[in-house]
C-alpha cells in the first residue's frame, strides 16, 4: 500500500488540459466485490451547485457506466507518464469478465468503499450528485453530431456525470 496524503483541493495546480486531455485520467467505479476502471481523457474540474466538482463523459457502451449507475461513489485519478500503457490498456479493454485492475498492472486499493489505482500519484475520490444524458437536439454546433456520434458510434451518447470531491489523496 503507498502511502497516500489528504490534500486540500484549495492546494491543488490543476490544469485540466493537460492533466485530462493529454495526460489522461482514469475512472473506477464499483465495490470492493466487483469494481472496474476505464480512461477518459475528456471532462473537466470547476464548481457545481457551490460544490467542486469533477466532469465526466461517459458513453452509453462502456461496461464502466454499468457501475457508475449503480453507485453513489466513484474516483478520478492520475498518474505519472510510466503508467501510460496501462491507460492505454485501460481505454482499450473492456472490463467485461476480465480484472481490468489486474490486467493493466494496477492494484485496486479503496478509500470509504471507492475502487482507486494504488498507482496513481493524485486521486480524486467523488459523491455522484447527477447523472446527465447528453441531448444531440441540444447541439447547437450542428457537426457534432455527425463527428462524434455517427457510424459505430451511432446512438452511443455520452452521460455527463458530476460528481462532488469529497477527498483528494496526493503523493
Ligand atoms: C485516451 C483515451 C481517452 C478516452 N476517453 C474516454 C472518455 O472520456 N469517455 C468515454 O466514454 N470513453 C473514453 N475512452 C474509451 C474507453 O476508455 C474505452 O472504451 C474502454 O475500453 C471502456 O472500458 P469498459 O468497457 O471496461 O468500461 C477513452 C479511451 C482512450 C484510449
Amino acid at each position: 500500500m503507498h502511502t497516500f496524503q489528504p490534500f486540500s483541493i484549495e492546494d491543488v495546480e490543476f490544469n485540466p488540459f493537460t492533466k485530462i486531455g493529454k495526460e489522461w485520467a482514469l475512472v473506477s467505479a464499483g465495490s470492493k466485490t466487483k469494481s472496474n476502471c476505464m480512461t477518459v481523457s475528456w471532462g473537466g474540474l470547476g464548481v457545481m451547485w457551490r460544490k467542486n466538482c469533477v466532469f465526466i463523459f461517459i458513453r452509453d457502451s462502456r461496461y464502466t457506466k454499468q457501475f457508475l449507475d449503480a453507485g453513489d461513489l466513484f474516483s478520478v485519478s492520475f498518474f505519472d507518464k510510466s503508467y501510460r500503457d496501462a491507460l492505454n490498456y485501460c481505454g482499450s479493454h473492456t472490463g467485461e469478465g476480465i480484472n481490468k485492475f489486474e490486467e493493466a498492472g494496477l492494484t485496486a486499493a479503496y478509500r470509504h468503499s471507492i475502487p482507486y489505482p494504488d498507482e496513481a500519484n493524485f486521486v480524486l475520490l467523488c459523491k455522484k450528485l447527477a447523472a446527465i444524458p447528453m441531448d444531440e437536439s441540444t447541439f447547437t454546433e450542428k457537426g457534432l453530431k455527425e463527428k462524434f456520434y455517427s457510424g459505430d458510434e451511432e446512438g452511443n451518447i455520452h452521460t455527463m456525470y458530476v460528481g462532488e470531491i469529497i477527498e483528494s489523496m496526493a503523493r
